[in-house]
Protein backbone atom coordinates (compact mmCIF):
# COMPACT_ATOMS: atom_id res chain seq x y z
CA UNK A 1 0.00 0.00 0.00
CA UNK A 2 1.15 3.69 -0.70
CA UNK A 3 2.58 5.80 1.64
CA UNK A 4 -0.04 7.87 3.85
CA UNK A 5 -0.87 11.24 1.86
CA UNK A 6 -1.23 14.45 4.43
CA UNK A 7 -4.39 15.87 4.12
CA UNK A 8 -4.94 19.65 6.40
CA UNK A 9 -8.76 20.49 6.75
CA UNK A 10 -9.03 24.09 8.11
CA UNK A 11 -12.58 24.96 9.95
CA UNK A 12 -12.53 21.03 10.71
CA UNK A 13 -15.10 21.51 13.10
CA UNK A 14 -17.16 23.69 11.05
CA UNK A 15 -20.75 21.92 9.18
CA UNK A 16 -19.04 21.43 6.13
CA UNK A 17 -15.87 19.84 7.56
CA UNK A 18 -17.99 17.39 9.57
CA UNK A 19 -19.99 16.05 6.46
CA UNK A 20 -16.21 16.07 5.01
CA UNK A 21 -13.84 14.48 7.26
CA UNK A 22 -15.78 10.99 7.62
CA UNK A 23 -15.70 10.85 3.37
CA UNK A 24 -11.85 11.57 3.16
CA UNK A 25 -10.99 8.83 5.90
CA UNK A 26 -12.78 6.62 4.08
CA UNK A 27 -11.16 6.76 0.94
CA UNK A 28 -13.38 9.01 -1.43
CA UNK A 29 -11.30 12.07 -1.64
CA UNK A 30 -8.09 10.18 -2.94
CA UNK A 31 -9.01 6.60 -3.46
CA UNK A 32 -9.31 3.09 -2.03
CA UNK A 33 -6.01 2.43 -2.08
CA UNK A 34 -4.78 5.64 -0.39
CA UNK A 35 -3.81 5.83 3.49
CA UNK A 36 -4.24 9.64 5.03
CA UNK A 37 -2.97 11.30 7.71
CA UNK A 38 -5.69 14.22 8.81
CA UNK A 39 -4.83 17.56 10.19
CA UNK A 40 -7.55 19.33 11.80
CA UNK A 41 -6.49 23.12 11.70
CA UNK A 42 -9.14 25.20 13.70
CA UNK A 43 -9.20 28.21 16.02
CA UNK A 44 -8.18 27.81 19.72
CA UNK A 45 -12.23 28.11 20.40
CA UNK A 46 -13.32 24.72 18.29
CA UNK A 47 -10.51 22.80 19.24
CA UNK A 48 -12.57 21.18 21.26
CA UNK A 49 -15.43 20.33 18.88
CA UNK A 50 -12.96 19.21 16.77
CA UNK A 51 -11.44 16.58 18.93
CA UNK A 52 -15.25 15.48 19.46
CA UNK A 53 -14.73 14.59 15.72
CA UNK A 54 -11.42 13.03 15.87
CA UNK A 55 -13.37 11.02 18.58
CA UNK A 56 -15.49 9.65 16.52
CA UNK A 57 -13.26 9.34 13.28
CA UNK A 58 -11.51 6.92 15.44
CA UNK A 59 -14.55 5.34 16.18
CA UNK A 60 -15.36 4.45 12.52
CA UNK A 61 -12.04 2.49 12.70
CA UNK A 62 -11.50 3.23 8.63
CA UNK A 63 -8.72 0.94 7.47
CA UNK A 64 -7.47 3.87 5.45
CA UNK A 65 -7.13 6.48 8.38
CA UNK A 66 -3.61 6.36 9.81
CA UNK A 67 -3.29 9.62 11.99
CA UNK A 68 -4.94 12.44 13.16
CA UNK A 69 -3.76 15.58 14.19
CA UNK A 70 -5.96 18.50 15.98
CA UNK A 71 -4.55 22.03 15.69
CA UNK A 72 -4.46 25.60 16.36
CA UNK A 73 -0.94 26.16 14.91
CA UNK A 74 -0.34 26.93 11.09
CA UNK A 75 3.11 25.46 10.94
CA UNK A 76 2.22 22.47 12.67
CA UNK A 77 -1.46 22.53 10.65
CA UNK A 78 0.24 22.48 7.51
CA UNK A 79 3.73 20.51 7.91
CA UNK A 80 4.11 17.80 5.35
CA UNK A 81 0.72 18.74 3.91
CA UNK A 82 0.00 17.29 0.28
CA UNK A 83 -3.62 18.37 -0.04
CA UNK A 84 -5.14 21.19 1.98
CA UNK A 85 -8.71 21.79 2.01
CA UNK A 86 -9.36 25.73 3.51
CA UNK A 87 -13.04 25.25 4.31
CA UNK A 88 -12.96 27.96 7.64
CA UNK A 89 -13.75 31.40 6.54
CA UNK A 90 -15.16 34.75 8.18
CA UNK A 91 -18.59 35.03 6.90
CA UNK A 92 -19.94 37.84 5.75
CA UNK A 93 -22.03 39.65 8.53
CA UNK A 94 -25.07 41.95 8.53
CA UNK A 95 -23.81 45.67 7.27
CA UNK A 96 -21.03 44.25 6.35
CA UNK A 97 -18.98 45.83 3.20
CA UNK A 98 -17.24 44.07 0.52
CA UNK A 99 -13.66 45.36 1.36
CA UNK A 100 -14.34 44.81 5.08
CA UNK A 101 -15.12 41.48 4.57
CA UNK A 102 -11.87 40.62 2.47
CA UNK A 103 -9.37 42.26 4.42
CA UNK A 104 -11.03 39.66 7.20
CA UNK A 105 -10.63 36.95 4.92
CA UNK A 106 -6.89 38.42 4.29
CA UNK A 107 -6.11 37.98 8.08
CA UNK A 108 -6.85 34.14 7.46
CA UNK A 109 -5.69 33.35 4.32
CA UNK A 110 -2.95 35.29 4.01
CA UNK A 111 -1.31 33.37 7.45
CA UNK A 112 -2.15 30.25 6.09
CA UNK A 113 -0.56 30.80 2.58
CA UNK A 114 2.65 31.76 4.07
CA UNK A 115 2.49 28.29 6.13
CA UNK A 116 1.74 26.66 3.23
CA UNK A 117 5.02 28.27 1.54
CA UNK A 118 6.76 27.34 4.43
CA UNK A 119 5.92 24.17 6.18
CA UNK A 120 3.57 22.34 3.36
CA UNK A 121 5.01 19.10 0.76
CA UNK A 122 6.46 19.85 -2.47
CA UNK A 123 3.67 18.65 -4.72
CA UNK A 124 1.26 20.64 -1.80
CA UNK A 125 -2.35 20.80 -4.02
CA UNK A 126 -4.66 23.61 -2.63
CA UNK A 127 -8.96 23.75 -2.67
CA UNK A 128 -9.80 26.90 -1.07
CA UNK A 129 -13.77 26.75 -0.45
CA UNK A 130 -14.29 29.13 2.08
CA UNK A 131 -16.05 32.24 0.67
CA UNK A 132 -15.29 34.68 -1.37
CA UNK A 133 -13.25 31.36 -2.48
CA UNK A 134 -11.49 32.60 -5.60
CA UNK A 135 -10.61 35.35 -4.54
CA UNK A 136 -9.01 33.95 -1.19
CA UNK A 137 -7.44 31.35 -2.95
CA UNK A 138 -5.57 34.36 -4.66
CA UNK A 139 -4.67 36.08 -1.21
CA UNK A 140 -2.81 32.45 -0.19
CA UNK A 141 -0.96 32.08 -3.43
CA UNK A 142 0.56 35.60 -3.52
CA UNK A 143 1.54 34.80 0.14
CA UNK A 144 3.08 31.50 -1.07
CA UNK A 145 5.80 32.45 -3.67
CA UNK A 146 7.72 29.28 -3.75
CA UNK A 147 4.69 27.16 -4.41
CA UNK A 148 3.78 27.11 -8.71
CA UNK A 149 0.44 29.35 -8.75
CA UNK A 150 -1.08 26.49 -10.49
CA UNK A 151 -1.78 24.48 -7.34
CA UNK A 152 -3.87 27.18 -5.78
CA UNK A 153 -7.60 26.80 -6.85
CA UNK A 154 -11.28 27.46 -5.88
CA UNK A 155 -14.52 25.44 -5.52
CA UNK A 156 -16.78 25.64 -8.31
CA UNK A 157 -17.89 22.19 -8.21
CA UNK A 158 -20.86 22.54 -6.14
CA UNK A 159 -22.21 24.78 -9.04
CA UNK A 160 -21.08 22.55 -11.39
CA UNK A 161 -23.06 19.76 -9.93
CA UNK A 162 -26.10 21.77 -9.16
CA UNK A 163 -26.00 23.23 -12.95
CA UNK A 164 -26.22 18.99 -13.49
CA UNK A 165 -28.84 18.30 -11.33
CA UNK A 166 -31.52 21.36 -12.84
CA UNK A 167 -30.73 20.80 -16.42
CA UNK A 168 -31.63 17.03 -16.06
CA UNK A 169 -34.44 18.01 -14.30
CA UNK A 170 -35.64 20.17 -16.94
CA UNK A 171 -35.21 17.53 -19.63
CA UNK A 172 -35.83 14.55 -17.38
CA UNK A 173 -32.85 12.57 -18.05
CA UNK A 174 -30.74 11.40 -15.78
CA UNK A 175 -27.43 12.82 -14.41
CA UNK A 176 -24.97 11.05 -16.41
CA UNK A 177 -26.39 11.61 -19.90
CA UNK A 178 -24.99 15.11 -19.15
CA UNK A 179 -21.68 16.03 -20.36
CA UNK A 180 -19.35 19.24 -20.80
CA UNK A 181 -21.45 21.60 -18.65
CA UNK A 182 -18.78 24.09 -17.14
CA UNK A 183 -18.75 26.91 -14.77
CA UNK A 184 -17.27 29.93 -15.67
CA UNK A 185 -15.74 32.74 -13.37
CA UNK A 186 -16.73 33.69 -10.05
CA UNK A 187 -18.30 31.25 -6.87
CA UNK A 188 -21.35 33.96 -6.79
CA UNK A 189 -24.37 34.49 -8.60
CA UNK A 190 -22.87 35.77 -11.37
CA UNK A 191 -21.64 32.37 -12.12
CA UNK A 192 -22.02 31.51 -15.63
CA UNK A 193 -22.92 27.83 -16.40
CA UNK A 194 -22.48 26.95 -20.21
CA UNK A 195 -24.96 25.13 -22.02
CA UNK A 196 -23.86 25.95 -25.27
CA UNK A 197 -20.96 23.60 -25.40
CA UNK A 198 -22.72 21.04 -23.19
CA UNK A 199 -24.10 17.46 -24.58
CA UNK A 200 -26.83 16.10 -23.49
CA UNK A 201 -27.10 12.40 -24.94
CA UNK A 202 -24.66 13.23 -27.26
CA UNK A 203 -26.69 16.34 -28.60
CA UNK A 204 -25.91 20.02 -28.01
CA UNK A 205 -27.56 20.89 -24.69
CA UNK A 206 -28.55 24.41 -25.64
CA UNK A 207 -30.42 22.88 -28.70
CA UNK A 208 -31.82 19.98 -26.50
CA UNK A 209 -33.48 23.26 -23.90
CA UNK A 210 -34.33 24.97 -26.70
CA UNK A 211 -35.66 27.45 -24.64
CA UNK A 212 -33.51 30.71 -24.37
CA UNK A 213 -36.00 32.18 -21.73
CA UNK A 214 -35.98 29.68 -19.67
CA UNK A 215 -32.13 29.18 -19.80
CA UNK A 216 -31.59 32.69 -19.02
CA UNK A 217 -34.65 33.42 -16.17
CA UNK A 218 -35.20 30.49 -14.56
CA UNK A 219 -31.74 28.18 -14.89
CA UNK A 220 -29.08 30.53 -14.55
CA UNK A 221 -31.26 32.60 -11.58
CA UNK A 222 -31.77 28.72 -10.11
CA UNK A 223 -28.40 27.58 -10.33
CA UNK A 224 -26.54 31.23 -9.24
CA UNK A 225 -28.82 31.90 -6.39
CA UNK A 226 -28.58 27.41 -5.32
CA UNK A 227 -27.06 28.34 -2.18
CA UNK A 228 -29.50 31.11 -0.94
CA UNK A 229 -32.51 28.79 -1.72
CA UNK A 230 -30.67 25.97 0.80
CA UNK A 231 -29.86 29.23 3.33
CA UNK A 232 -33.66 29.49 3.46
CA UNK A 233 -35.15 25.86 3.32
CA UNK A 234 -32.08 24.52 6.20
CA UNK A 235 -31.78 28.07 7.84
CA UNK A 236 -28.21 27.07 7.70
CA UNK A 237 -25.80 26.84 4.33
CA UNK A 238 -25.16 23.97 2.13
CA UNK A 239 -22.60 21.53 3.98
CA UNK A 240 -23.28 17.83 2.78
CA UNK A 241 -23.23 19.03 -0.82
CA UNK A 242 -20.51 21.36 -0.75
CA UNK A 243 -18.22 18.31 1.02
CA UNK A 244 -19.38 16.36 -1.56
CA UNK A 245 -18.47 19.00 -4.17
CA UNK A 246 -14.64 19.24 -2.54
CA UNK A 247 -14.31 15.73 -2.85
CA UNK A 248 -15.36 15.68 -6.59
CA UNK A 249 -13.05 18.37 -7.39
CA UNK A 250 -9.62 16.88 -4.91
CA UNK A 251 -10.64 13.39 -6.67
CA UNK A 252 -10.95 14.27 -9.91
CA UNK A 253 -7.54 16.63 -9.68
CA UNK A 254 -5.87 13.87 -8.23
CA UNK A 255 -7.45 11.06 -10.40
CA UNK A 256 -8.33 12.33 -13.80
CA UNK A 257 -11.21 12.76 -15.58
CA UNK A 258 -9.90 10.48 -18.76
CA UNK A 259 -11.03 13.64 -21.14
CA UNK A 260 -14.03 14.31 -19.32
CA UNK A 261 -14.75 17.99 -18.41
CA UNK A 262 -14.86 19.43 -14.92
CA UNK A 263 -15.44 22.94 -13.73
CA UNK A 264 -12.16 24.27 -11.52
CA UNK A 265 -11.61 27.86 -10.48
CA UNK A 266 -8.22 28.19 -11.64
CA UNK A 267 -5.79 31.11 -12.43
CA UNK A 268 -6.08 32.39 -15.63
CA UNK A 269 -3.61 31.58 -18.23
CA UNK A 270 -5.32 34.64 -20.31
CA UNK A 271 -7.57 32.34 -22.11
CA UNK A 272 -10.86 33.61 -23.12
CA UNK A 273 -10.03 36.84 -22.74
CA UNK A 274 -9.64 36.73 -18.53
CA UNK A 275 -7.04 38.33 -17.52
CA UNK A 276 -3.71 36.30 -16.38
CA UNK A 277 -3.58 35.27 -13.05
CA UNK A 278 -7.14 35.82 -12.36
CA UNK A 279 -8.84 32.92 -10.46
CA UNK A 280 -11.60 31.89 -12.44
CA UNK A 281 -13.64 28.81 -13.04
CA UNK A 282 -12.86 27.05 -16.26
CA UNK A 283 -13.74 24.56 -17.86
CA UNK A 284 -10.62 21.82 -17.26
CA UNK A 285 -9.19 18.10 -18.26
CA UNK A 286 -7.03 16.47 -15.82
CA UNK A 287 -4.24 14.02 -16.04
CA UNK A 288 -1.20 13.07 -14.06
CA UNK A 289 -2.21 15.36 -10.80
CA UNK A 290 -2.30 18.36 -13.49
CA UNK A 291 -5.34 20.28 -14.79
CA UNK A 292 -5.43 22.13 -18.59
CA UNK A 293 -8.22 25.13 -19.18
CA UNK A 294 -9.63 23.51 -21.93
CA UNK A 295 -8.78 25.80 -25.49
CA UNK A 296 -10.15 26.97 -28.51
CA UNK A 297 -14.09 27.05 -27.40
CA UNK A 298 -16.01 29.18 -29.66
CA UNK A 299 -17.65 31.82 -27.32
CA UNK A 300 -21.24 32.98 -29.14
CA UNK A 301 -22.25 36.89 -27.75
CA UNK A 302 -24.23 35.91 -25.45
CA UNK A 303 -21.63 33.59 -23.37
CA UNK A 304 -19.09 36.63 -23.75
CA UNK A 305 -21.57 38.64 -21.58
CA UNK A 306 -21.91 36.26 -18.96
CA UNK A 307 -18.74 35.61 -18.51
CA UNK A 308 -17.11 39.18 -18.79
CA UNK A 309 -19.56 40.37 -15.81
CA UNK A 310 -18.84 37.56 -13.74
CA UNK A 311 -14.90 38.29 -14.62
CA UNK A 312 -15.31 41.83 -14.12
CA UNK A 313 -16.44 40.84 -10.43
CA UNK A 314 -13.42 38.84 -9.68
CA UNK A 315 -11.36 41.58 -11.10
CA UNK A 316 -13.36 44.04 -8.78
CA UNK A 317 -12.57 41.48 -5.99
CA UNK A 318 -8.60 41.54 -7.00
CA UNK A 319 -8.60 44.98 -6.97
CA UNK A 320 -10.11 45.38 -3.61
CA UNK A 321 -7.64 43.31 -2.34
CA UNK A 322 -4.82 44.93 -3.81
CA UNK A 323 -5.43 48.22 -2.93
CA UNK A 324 -5.19 45.81 0.81
CA UNK A 325 -1.95 45.28 0.09
CA UNK A 326 -2.96 41.47 -0.23
CA UNK A 327 -1.90 40.60 -3.36
P1 LIG B 1 -19.08 26.97 9.69
O1 LIG B 1 -19.25 28.34 10.26
O2 LIG B 1 -19.97 25.87 10.11
O3 LIG B 1 -17.59 26.49 9.96
C1 LIG B 1 -16.47 27.30 9.74
C2 LIG B 1 -15.37 26.81 10.66
O4 LIG B 1 -14.17 27.50 10.33
C3 LIG B 1 -15.64 27.06 12.14
O5 LIG B 1 -15.49 25.86 12.88
C4 LIG B 1 -14.57 28.08 12.52
O6 LIG B 1 -14.10 27.90 13.85
C5 LIG B 1 -13.49 27.76 11.51
N1 LIG B 1 -12.53 28.83 11.29
C6 LIG B 1 -12.76 30.16 11.24
N2 LIG B 1 -11.60 30.82 11.06
C7 LIG B 1 -10.63 29.89 10.97
C8 LIG B 1 -9.22 29.95 10.82
N3 LIG B 1 -8.58 31.11 10.71
N4 LIG B 1 -8.53 28.79 10.77
C9 LIG B 1 -9.15 27.61 10.89
N5 LIG B 1 -10.48 27.49 11.08
C10 LIG B 1 -11.20 28.61 11.11
O7 LIG B 1 -19.09 27.19 8.11
P2 LIG B 1 -19.34 26.10 6.97
O8 LIG B 1 -20.80 25.97 6.72
O9 LIG B 1 -18.54 24.88 7.28
O10 LIG B 1 -18.75 26.86 5.69
C11 LIG B 1 -17.38 27.14 5.60
C12 LIG B 1 -17.11 28.07 4.41
O11 LIG B 1 -17.45 27.43 3.19
C13 LIG B 1 -17.92 29.37 4.43
O12 LIG B 1 -17.04 30.43 4.05
C14 LIG B 1 -18.96 29.16 3.37
O13 LIG B 1 -19.38 30.38 2.79
C15 LIG B 1 -18.15 28.35 2.37
N6 LIG B 1 -18.95 27.61 1.37
C16 LIG B 1 -18.43 27.55 0.09
C17 LIG B 1 -19.09 26.87 -0.89
C18 LIG B 1 -18.54 26.82 -2.28
O14 LIG B 1 -19.23 26.27 -3.17
N7 LIG B 1 -17.35 27.31 -2.59
C19 LIG B 1 -20.37 26.18 -0.63
C20 LIG B 1 -20.82 26.27 0.75
C21 LIG B 1 -20.10 26.98 1.70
Amino acid sequence: MASPVNVTVTGAAGQIGYALLFRIASGQLLGPDTPVNLKLLEIEPALKAAEGTALELTDCAFPLLHGIEITADLAEGFNGTNVALLVGARPRTKGMERADLLEANGGIFKPQGNAINDHAADDIKVLVVGNPANTNALIAQAAAPDVPKERFTAMTRLDQNRAYAQLANKLAVPVTAIKKLAIWGNHSPSMFPNLFHAEVNGQNAADAVDDMAWYENEYLPRVGKRGAEIIDARGASSAASAANAAIDHVYDWVNGTNGEWVSMAVPSDGSYGVPEGIISSFPVTTANGEYEIVQGLEINEFSQGKIDATVAELVGERDAVKDLGLV
